[in-house]
């Protein structure tokens, strides 16, 4: 094991993670968006799963729990988080999950098998180079033909801003002797800097777009993300261009809304579409610039099936869905006429004059939440 991973290692074993579900991440989700986008996979119900850096199992204990007939195998490099999820899965009595520890940089793929769906959430960026390498190579060499894998990661250019917090939090509390003391000391660096900061300075620009995020962190959060060696964000373009020297292909975002122009207003949509063709990542990669963005979810499938993917909606595969929607007009009373009417919630709205598009949010809203198939419209 390398030093870097040694260190790791103990860091997550002094301070466990605490180990949520990530909706997006889960294999029905994943299926979803392949399907969107034109390709079929296997599948979720009775896929084989693996997901690398599991911690405590908290994203793939719920998977396994239910879809029974699936298997799956989540690997961490923190006995201690290992030894913790196992117990919660003896305690809930779900039989078709592993925990294994392990460092993925020396596993032998070949031993692993093959899985149809592979998630790695929330390690990538904080991971030195070999081990995200080995995210990579996994990714390829265990994924089934059609299978998908999904790779969350911090990117630039939002994680420009966030660095000068970290760089500071790093300074005067990276060296400390324990973990508690380093929060401890960066955090009073946070207190300082934020009463120092000059009147529309970079700095204080910087902290009014990070200390509201920082302020409702828990420690663990803050010692893994702002305190740790590693945390390597890196622009969207290059992550795809690392991802096609393994032999993977860019599918989509774990949130499909985010990929498109049209969704950033005319404004953006026009000169984006002349100015990056028909190149998806390249348009993806100027909204991450306008939107600032700090953190991406990304899918990945097997080089050779790049070119069976279609970013133009498809409505025969559309029809294939389930929806469910809570978007309530926003002026109490859609009136199907072409007037525009916005309809959701304050900053996740669509504003539409379609007769047709009002009465469809109005139906969804009314039977939320549950879902309706196509074939019943
Ligand atoms: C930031 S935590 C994220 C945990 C979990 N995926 C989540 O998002 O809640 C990173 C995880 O990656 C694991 N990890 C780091 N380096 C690893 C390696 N070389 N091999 C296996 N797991 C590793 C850590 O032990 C830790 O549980």
């Amino acid at each position: 094991m390398s030093i870097a991973v040694g260190q790791l290692k103990s860091a997550y074993d002094e301070v466990p993670y605490a180990s949520h579900p990530f909706p997006h991440s889960a294999p029905e989700n994943l299926a979803a968006v392949a399907h969107l986008f034109g390709l079929d996979t296997p599948p979720a119900a009775t896929a084989r799963v693996l997901e690398l850096g599991c911690s405590s199992g908290g994203n793939l204990i719920p998977f396994a729990a239910r879809a029974p007939e699936a298997q799956t195998l989540g690997i961490d490099l923190s006995g201690v988080q290992i030894d913790m999820g196992r117990k919660r899965i003896e305690a809930l009595g779900v039989s078709n999950i592993k925990l294994m520890e392990g460092d993925l940089s020396a596993l032998d793929s070949k031993e692993l098998g093959s899985f149809d769906y592979i998630i790695c959430h929330g390690v990538y960026s904080w991971v030195p180079p070999h081990v995200q390498d080995a995210i990579l190579r996994i990714c390829k060499e265990n994924l089934t033909a059609n299978g998908v894998a999904y790779v969350s990661y911090n990117v630039y250019p939002g994680w420009k801003a966030k660095e000068i917090v970290r760089d500071a939090m790093m300074l005067r509390g990276g060296s400390r002797a324990t973990s508690a003391e380093q929060l401890s000391y960066a955090k009073g660096m946070l207190d300082f800097l934020e009463q120092v900061a000059p009147k529309d300075s970079v700095l204080s620009k910087t902290m009014e777009l990070t200390l509201p995020e920082l302020r409702h962190q828990q420690d663990y959060y803050l010692a893994h993300e702002y305190l740790e060696p590693f945390n390597a964000p890196c622009y969207f373009q290059q992550f795809v261009e690392r991802a096609n020297g393994h032999g993977l292909a860019y599918l989509a975002e774990a949130h499909p809304s985010t990929m498109f122009a049209d969704n950033y207003g005319e404004q953006v949509a026009a000169p984006l579409l002349k100015e990056c063709g028909h190149s998806q990542v390249l348009v993806e990669q100027y909204l991450d610039f306008i939107v600032n963005r700090t953190f991406r979810q990304t899918l990945l499938v097997n080089g050779d099936r790049g070119s069976e993917i279609r970013y133009r909606l498809d409505g025969e595969r559309l029809r294939k869905f389930h929806y469910a929607a809570h978007l309530p007009c926003l002026d109490g009373e859609s009136h199907l006429d072409d007037s525009p009417q916005t309809f959701g919630a304050t900053g996740s709205s669509i504003t539409t004059q379609r007769v047709e598009m009002k009465a469809a949010l109005e139906i969804l809203s009314a039977s939320w939440p549950k879902p309706f198939p196509t074939t019943t419209w």
